[in-house]
């Protein structure tokens, strides 16, 4: 299909970009492109200004084009373009690392990568051959949970829950199983903040332990917060629990913090929020402002260490990417940490949360809500299907939003939110209403 064939800033073919998690043939009939972004909006090929209700993916927590960031990235092609990180270095990779380990207490170590796919692939490759090096190499099942997102590597969609990421794609790996999910409308509808109903659910996995026995088992990996599956909150004691239980079994307990980290929740980490350590967290997207890709796994004491009795020549852990702690990756996380620190913008994102919670839970009665969910600044209003045509209604909300100049994303049949920390009250209540419109006029 061609676009206007006089607009030179506007690409003329669109059928060659096989378009990722898209309905392809729908958006190339009719595209939304964006061609610029400025602070809370992002501005469209026909020149209309898009509130960004989702950060971007839910990556870019300090909103768009930030001139810190721009700078640091600016200045650092300029000097470093690229050097490689296996058996050679460049300082900004440490410098970053170091940043990341002060901000994260309880960590030592961070292995970066490019995106959360590679963060979570990476995450369960050292869990197993952490255990592995620490004389558990029966430990080799993988244990997910029902309606997680972990990336699309084959590591995370085998330890993902998401049916239709896993379904075209064969076996995945073997020895991995799954929790149950947490999400229950029946007890939890319209709960503010973290349901009081479901913490039993956690130990679903002493069931899962007791099936296969724990000298089998090598890693637990959720979502505090799981987010592409629709938002679903955990229950109250429920993440203290999986790492009681953990802990009791020596497994180790991975957060996928992907969409989490960096002030999602008002606070760094979701770990710090919750109040529960992990062993291994993983991270992307708002690690540089979504700006340049990259990942990074967090590490707490010991697990780097348990590699180091090899011979000092030799190398500890055969992994990395080509483009490990790329140097204009580093150069934007080490700006964005500067931003979000110098606008203490976690801080803000947990003074907002409140006001966040009445906007979003006044939609309830609105047509269609069957529930609405929130934590810090994410929310997601969730709508009764059309009979036999699940996620249509969603899709129809999205498409109006959109028109209406408002960014949201979906999934099933649920409008996920989750706005740059930089957002205004006015425009929390844009929001607001502009879903409150939507739903009254979707199919
Ligand atoms: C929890 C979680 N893990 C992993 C990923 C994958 O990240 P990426 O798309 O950067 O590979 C995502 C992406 O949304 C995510 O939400």
């Amino acid at each position: 299909m061609s676009l206007a064939a006089n607009d030179t800033s506007l690409p003329n073919d669109l059928a060659p970009f096989w378009m990722p998690f898209t309905a392809n043939r729908q958006f190339k009939s009719n595209p939304r492109l964006f061609v610029e972004a400025e602070g809370m909006h992002y501005t469209t090929s026909d020149g209309r200004k898009v509130l960004d209700g989702t950060a971007g993916l839910w990556c870019c927590n300090a909103g768009h084009r930030r001139r810190p960031i721009i700078e640091a990235v600016q200045k650092q092609v300029e000097t470093l373009d690229f050097a490689p990180t296996f058996q050679a270095g460049h300082p900004l990779s440490f410098e970053f690392a170091s940043r990341l380990t002060q901000m994260a207490e309880g960590y030592d170590q961070v292995f970066f990568t490019n995106s959360g796919s590679e963060a979570v692939d990476t995450a369960l490759k050292i869990a197993l051959a952490y255990q592995r090096a620490i004389g558990q190499g029966t430990r080799t099942r993988l244990i997910g949970r029902e309606r997680g997102y972990h990336g699309v590597g084959f590591g995370g969609i085998s330890v993902g829950g998401i049916v239709a990421n896993r379904k075209q794609f064969g076996t995945l790996l073997n020895g991995v199983d799954h929790l149950p999910h947490t999400h229950d409308i029946a007890h939890n509808a319209y709960t503010k903040g973290q349901p009081e109903w479901g913490v039993h659910l956690a130990d679903e996995l002493e069931r899962i332990v007791a099936l296969h026995d724990a000298s089998t088992i090598a890693a637990v990996i959720v979502e505090p917060v799981a987010g592409s599956t629709g938002v679903l909150i955990p229950p109250q004691g429920y993440l203290k629990r999986l790492r009681e239980i953990c802990d009791k079994h020596g497994i180790l307990l991975i957060f996928d913090e992907v969409i989490t980290g960096f002030g999602r929740l008002g606070a760094s980490f979701a770990h710090d929020y919750f109040g529960v350590k992990p062993d291994l967290y993983t991270t992307a997207k708002g690690i540089t402002n979504a700006v340049v890709p990259m990942g990074a796994v967090f590490c707490r004491p010991g697990i780097y260490d348990a590699f180091m009795d090899a011979p000092e020549n030799s190398i500890e852990l055969f992994h990395g990417y080509t483009y490990s702690g790329h140097p204009l990756a580093c150069a934007a996380g080490l700006a964005t940490m500067d931003l979000y620190k110098d606008e203490g913008l976690f801080e803000r994102a947990a003074d907002l949360a409140p006001y966040w919670q009445d906007a979003i839970h006044s939609l309830k009665g609105e047509p269609h809500v069957i529930d609405i969910r929130n934590l810090g600044m994410v929310g997601a209003i969730e709508m009764e299907p059309i009979p036999g045509k699940p996620t249509a209604r969603a899709f129809d909300a999205f498409l109006k939003a959109y028109e209406a100049g408002l960014l949201t994303r979906t999934t099933g049949d649920i409008i996920a939110l989750s706005p740059p920390l930089i957002i205004e009250k006015p425009q929390i209540d844009f929001i607001v209403d502009t879903v409150r419109d939507v739903l009254k006029t979707v199919h």
